[in-house]
């Protein structure tokens, strides 16, 4: 257990850190691609700058005596979708605002800097309020992830990165599935470290004996369900997935265009031809899905996709990444930090393999699973109106992404999207029952 004074150095440093990374990712943008919305489901940089500072600001109002909020406009401009603190600005209405301006923004963002680093240098703070921070912090992580999926929608291969590495080699890429035994599982959250309220209490659950794909789907298993008429035939497709299919036109995942007969995708690599060995990306629950139930299979559920990543059944203990409890490094796993901008192609990372030998479960593309997001037996809210609320119509993903940063992720993380999203980077693997 650390003591409190080294969760406390621990917290400014990450709080460091974390900022300066949310001013790496802008910092190459021009003013005019602060402030436009391509899309209703995404949302202009220069919010996404001064929400993650008015987060904190929340937190100071809640742990200071007569904190005084900076600014009412910003206050109700910045609110995401808490209605405990006002009337929340409409979601989709956020890129038609021209105030608070881009500079006002960034002067509120460094001058929330300072104040949060004077408290965490200086005030003597309980356990509760340092785990609001940590919550603040990881939630500027999340925000971060969400930037770096709206920089793809609004500038794809115009997006200049202050940071670009070049894509690993792979080795092994034989697509095959393990088999995992079943039986009592203790699932959730068992490190010492920060971890959000929907990964705890860790409880038992039964499974049974199931396979799991080694790999995640590619583009290439995909291309052969699209060809088979994976997205013309209803029998694959849920209900409301179908519907999708036929009002949103889908016949390919997002970012797909089909040119001279070829599948081309734009992403941060510009626009080109799809590669059949990367993870297939930009898929909704609805494909996921279909895609499963085409090949015979389906998703995992995240009890079975946990216990692939972290259970070391040689040990007969959970690991709280699939390597084991080593804090992710770019040669385990393709996360935000490794700033390579895309996914890697299966096999490229055979440090970061689970135990039961499943490769790429952190990193590279989140993994859908089948089920639906709500607490764990005995969840107790960390933070009204956070995660609590979203308890319906969505489902679970697991392992994090190229966007994530790197201390926000963990075998235990739950990430929730609706089931017909898929602007994130979102692809799944198959399991089967034995
Ligand atoms: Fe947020």
């Amino acid at each position: 257990m650390e003591t409190v004074s080294e969760q406390k150095s621990n917290l400014l440093e990450q709080f460091t850190e974390t900022r300066d990374r949310t001013l790496k990712l802008v910092k190459t943008l021009e003013k005019d691609d602060f402030v436009v919305q391509t899309a209703p489901f995404m949302s202009p940089p220069k919010w996404h700058l001064g929400h993650v500072s008015w987060l904190f600001e929340i937190v100071m109002n809640k742990t200071i005596k007569n904190y005084k909020i900076y600014s009412q406009e910003f206050n109700e401009y910045l609110n995401s979708y808490y209605h405990q603190f006002g009337e929340p600005h409409d979601k989709d209405k956020r890129g038609m605002a021209t105030r608070p301006t881009v500079d006002e923004v960034l002067e509120y963002f460094h001058i929330i800097s300072h104040k949060v680093a004077d408290v965490l240098q200086n005030d003597l703070l309980d356990n509760k309020t340092c785990q609001l921070y940590f919550m603040a912090i990881h939630h500027e992580c999340q925000h971060q992830e969400l930037l770096v999926y709206d920089l793809q929608h609004l500038l794809a291969g115009r997006y200049r990165p202050v940071t670009a590495n070049p894509l690993p080699v792979p080795s092994q890429q034989e697509l095959n599935s393990v088999r995992i035994d079943g039986g009592l599982y203790s699932m959730g959250y068992s490190g010492n470290q920060y971890c959000y309220d929907i990964e705890l209490p860790e409880h038992k659950v039964y499974l049974n004996d199931y396979k799991i794909d080694v790999f995640p789907i590619t583009n290439g298993q995909y291309l052969e369900f699209m060809e088979d008429g994976g997205y013309n035939d209803f029998r694959y497709w849920l209900s409301d997935g179908w519907d999708k299919v036929q009002n949103d036109n889908w016949n390919a995942p997002m970012y797909w265009e089909k040119v001279d007969d070829v599948w081309m995708t734009n992403d941060f690599l510009g626009k080109r031809e799809v590669r059949p060995n990367e993870p297939v990306c930009h898929v909704s629950f609805y494909e996921a899905d279909a895609y499963s139930k085409w090949a015979g299979k389906r998703l995992p559920t995240e009890a079975e996709w946990e216990k692939a990543a972290c259970w070391d059944e040689k040990t007969q203990t959970k690991t709280v990444f699939p390597w084991g409890n080593k804090p992710p490094d770019i040669n385990r796993a393709n996360l935000l930090e490794s700033y390579l901008w895309n996914c890697t192609e299966i096999g490229a990372y055979p440090n970061g393999k689970s135990h039961y030998g499943c490769h790429q479960m952190i990193g590279d593309v989140w993994e859908w699973t089948s089920s639906e997001f709500t607490g764990y037996p005995g969840f107790k809210s960390g933070f009204s109106e956070y995660n609590d609320k979203w308890f319906a119509n969505q489902k679970v993903l697991r392992g994090g992404s190229f966007g994530t940063p790197s201390i926000s992720i963990r075998g235990s993380y739950r990430n929730f999207f609706r089931l017909d999203e898929r602007w994130l980077f979102s692809g799944f693997r198959c399991a089967e029952d034995i």
